[in-house]
């Protein structure tokens, strides 16, 4: 016998071998693109911690998505920025807020080829920047939050999403969601749940996205999950899919791979990862430095969070990837 005993570079000698053995591909058609529209603006407005997005004014938005359809992506999830904010965040459910403008406007210029998610959030929408409405000592009041969220997915679903996506993490707020959606008549109207969601760094380029400084100590501790554990995301996900989430989904992605591989054993479920804005932007910014090669580690990244068990990778680069794996 000849030593070494397994030769394994034997199938890594060509590109076309390389290519016959990879277990896992990357396709246009895992991709979701966040797409930001902002209310009273004529021109598309750069975001400067997260080069190569805008917030797009309704026109530049429909070009926007019919461009990602044209490269094959089937899939945008939309955040607004309405012009004026308040302490309960009422835009987010008015029948003429931002979104619910810029679906219907994205409706009739895609039809039915592009996938229309809702981001479902209070967030963007309150002048506190909290992701629902405030306890007089400054927390969250869980249940009253809830109802406003019910609210919302009812304007968002009869505006056109096809898919909202609670990404709040209040208790309940799946189940509140549904309930609503089947009373209203959207039975068939799914709910991406942020079921796992993270109280991240990573989220800061987001922020400046949606104008967004969060009141009080300045973070989401009190709702969004602690980094230091897994078990919980499990308890979180099991809760989710019992109140009826149709996907659920891991946020941030790369440093919770393992967050992703647990809950992919642990349901049958398409499973999305959020691969966010910090996320984006670390990548972009040691690019700009020549200090990494860009494209490559953006698809590096992706291949991981996919080879992790994602089915639905929600990324800024969903565009540029798509164009580059369509050659
Ligand atoms: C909340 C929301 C956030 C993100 C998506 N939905 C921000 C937050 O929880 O503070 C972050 C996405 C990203 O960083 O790319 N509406």
């Amino acid at each position: 016998m000849s030593f070494p005993e397994r030769r394994m570079r034997r199938l890594r000698r060509t590109p076309a071998l390389r290519r016959l053995v990879a277990e896992t591909r990357l396709s246009p058609d895992d991709l979701v693109a966040p797409l930001f529209v902002r209310e009273g603006i004529v021109d598309p407005q750069p975001i400067v911690s997260l080069p190569g997005v805008v917030q797009h004014t309704t026109h530049s938005l429909a070009k926007e998505a019919r461009r990602l359809s044209y490269l094959g992506v089937p899939a945008a999830i939309l955040f607004g920025v309405p012009a004026t904010k308040n302490a309960n965040g009422s835009q987010a459910w008015q029948p003429k807020g931002i979104v619910q403008v810029a679906l219907r406007e994205l409706r009739d210029e895609v039809g039915d080829s592009m996938v229309l998610i809702a981001d479902l959030c209070l967030d963007e929408y309150t002048d506190h920047g909290h992701c629902g409405v405030l306890n007089a000592d400054g927390s969250v009041d869980n249940d009253a939050t809830i109802e406003l969220y019910a609210r919302t997915a009812v304007a968002q679903a009869d505006a056109g999403a096809d898919i909202v996506a609670p990404s709040g993490m209040m208790d309940g707020q799946v189940g509140a969601i549904r309930e609503a959606l089947d009373g209203a008549g959207f039975t068939d109207i799914a709910i991406l749940a942020y079921a796992a969601k993270y109280a991240s760094a990573l989220y800061g380029p987001f922020r400046d996205a949606v104008d967004v400084t969060i009141a009080g100590a300045g973070d989401r501790k009190g709702y969004q999950q602690n980094p230091a554990n897994v078990r919980e995301a499990l308890s979180e996900v099991d809760l989710d899919v019992d109140e009826g989430a149709d996907i659920v989904m891991v946020k941030p992605a790369l440093a919770y791979l393992d967050v992703i591989a647990a809950v992919r054993r642990a349901v049958d479920l398409p499973v999305a990862a959020y691969h966010v804005s910090g996320e984006y932007a670390m990548v972009k910014a040691a690019a700009e430095r020549g200090w990494i090669d860009g494209d490559a580690v953006a698809l590096e990244h992706l291949t991981a969070i996919k080879r992790a068990g994602a089915d639905v990778i929600l990324t800024y680069f969903a565009g540029e990837i798509a164009e580059s794996l369509n050659g």
